[in-house]
């Protein structure tokens, strides 16, 4: 996969998408608050958060049926066990 660098990343759009597609991701910004934001989403949950996974039943009982039914295939790969 692409390493992929963004100097400029703000609130961290762009490595959030790279890293949802596999890539290795860096991001930078000048802006202490940008910074924080970015640790926030990119790194904090990938290293306290649970993974998102759900059995059917689980989500299910969180969404309701028609949430599970209009959930796309592509999605169920990654998040259902
Ligand atoms: C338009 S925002 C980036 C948006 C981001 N790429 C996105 O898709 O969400 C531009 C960012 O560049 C940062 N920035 C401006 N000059 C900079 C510099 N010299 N070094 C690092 N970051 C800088 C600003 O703090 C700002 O957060």
């Amino acid at each position: 996969m692409p390493k992929v660098f963004d100097p400029f990343a703000g609130g961290g759009a762009i490595p959030l998408e790279a890293a949802r597609l596999g890539c290795k991701t860096y991001g930078n910004d000048i802006n202490p608050v940008a910074h924080i934001i970015q640790k926030g989403s990119l790194e904090f949950p990938q290293k306290y958060g649970k993974p998102i996974t759900y059995s059917n039943s689980e989500f299910t009982k969180l969404y309701g049926e028609k949430a599970f039914r209009n959930i796309p295939n592509e999605w169920k790969t990654y998040h259902f066990r």
